[in-house]
């Protein structure tokens, strides 16, 4: 999730700092574009360190160019790019330019051309909050949706005490936060998850591997992040990036997996198993590259099964959720599995569907507890990845294994 933080030229703009930090705490990218009068503030160095990524400083570059090499129209690329506009602190000059539709700066711009929700926290001299054109100007705001942190009452840097002083930025981030629909509620779990394939040796350069892409742990991860768990993420080889502010631990073969699960299960209330684990490895892999010299034959043997070992060993507050990726009889093949393991749900996908499944942005499951079953219609990974802590959360309310506060 990315958010565009505007930062207009007022004695607060030093608070947008603590504003990226606590959005990036709920694992949000922030993209700083900062109006002139904001520099002669803080200097754009300050909001690039903070961020991570480049700030964005005017809508010109030198002369001919854009400000911005990496897009030449660059402040429709990231009106486009963005979940949410955050200007904080708001002038009562960007305030007007907004209400007016005029766009003679790379903010002023990127409101005018995003379709993504907008949020301003204003903060002014009082006698300037209180102005005819000020409240008419926010008035039109309003109407059109977007919407005003208020600012709160008390001491102002020009000295005088009254309306304007800018809100804190834990009720500006707790604001856009409801307006991305991002909720806390795992904010005291922590949720191990498995992710992707894994690789069995056969020789140096050959390997056992499967279809499984990871995007399906990725985004559990991500969602559980947001909503506020602590996330450990133990991932085989995939080409994804770990989404921000989760602990990514890589392995390769099944015994790794089953190695860094092991010692992490201990931490973790909620466990989910998205992971395409080999079932099978080659007993004794090749020393030295297999030449090819007519047919040869491969020992497998089966490899540890980890669901079975965490079921075996969990605390009796842990929910443990599994996959099964199935090809046919799914639902009745995943039961099975939800009792021979003993989990406490299971998310079933039929993956022999080619539009939903491995590889693929989109999935549909079916969720099934010992008591319920859940049908998941056809989602992005994503959605699909909310019901899922959706029903883990609802095992871990019903069954009273309730973690501990933090
Ligand atoms: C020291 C100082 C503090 C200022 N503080 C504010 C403020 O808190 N709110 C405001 O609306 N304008 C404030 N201004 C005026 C703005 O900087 C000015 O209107 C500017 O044109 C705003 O440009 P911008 O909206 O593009 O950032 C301040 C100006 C100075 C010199």
């Amino acid at each position: 999730m990315k958010v565009a933080l505007g930062v207009c030229g007022g004695i607060a703009a030093y608070k947008a700092c603590e504003i990226v930090r606590l959005l990036q705490e709920h694992g949000i990218r922030v993209q700083v574009v900062m109006t002139a009068a904001a520099q002669e503030f803080i200097r754009p160095l300050t909001f690039a360190a903070l961020s991570g990524e480049k700030v964005i400083a005017g809508l010109w570059g030198p002369a001919g160019e854009p400000a911005n090499l990496d897009s030449a129209i660059e402040h429709i690329a990231v009106a486009q790019s963005i979940d949410a506009l955050l200007v904080a602190p708001c002038t009562a000059d960007t305030l007007a330019k907004f209400a007016h539709g005029q766009a003679d700066d790379f903010l002023s711009t990127l409101y005018l051309a995003t379709p993504a929700p907008v949020v301003i926290a204003p903060t002014m001299n009082v006698q300037m909050w209180q102005h005819e054109a000020t409240q008419s100007n926010l008035d039109i705001l309003r109407k059109r949706g977007v919407q005003v942190v208020e600012p709160g009452s008390g001491y102002l840097a020009c000295g005088m005490v009254g309306a304007g002083r800018m809100a804190e930025p834990e009720q500006i981030v707790a604001t856009i936060l409801a307006k991305l629909g991002i909720v806390r509620d795992l904010a005291v779990e922590t949720v191990l998850i498995t992710a992707g394939p894994t690789r069995e040796p056969v020789d140096p350069v050959r390997f056992l591997g499967n279809r499984s892409s990871g995007k399906m742990g990725y985004a559990l991860a991500e969602a559980a992040q947001r909503r506020g768990a602590r996330v450990v993420l133990v991932s085989g080889p995939v080409a994804l990036e770990a989404p921000a502010g989760v602990e990514l631990v890589r392995v390769e073969t099944a015994e790794q997996m089953r190695s860094a699960v092991v010692s992490r299960a201990a931490e973790a209330s909620i466990i989910i198993a998205a992971a395409a684990v080999a079932d099978f490895r080659v007993r004794k892999a090749a020393e030295q590259k297999i030449k090819r010299n007519g047919a040869i034959s491969l020992e497998l043997e089966p490899t540890a099964d980890i669901l079975q070992e965490l079921s075996e060993n969990r605390r009796p507050e842990q929910v443990l959720v599994g996959f099964a990726a199935e090809t046919e009889d799914a639902v009745e093949n995943g039961r099975a599995k939800l009792k021979r393991k003993n989990l406490d749900a299971i998310v079933i996908n039929d993956v022999s569907r080619p539009d939903i499944g491995f590889d693929s942005d989109r999935n549909e499951v079916t969720i099934i507890t010992a008591d319920e079953k859940i049908e998941v219609p056809e989602d992005s990974k994503s959605k699909i990845a909310q019901r899922i802590l959706d029903a883990a959360l609802t095992l871990k309310t019903k069954t009273g294994r309730l973690a501990p506060a933090k």
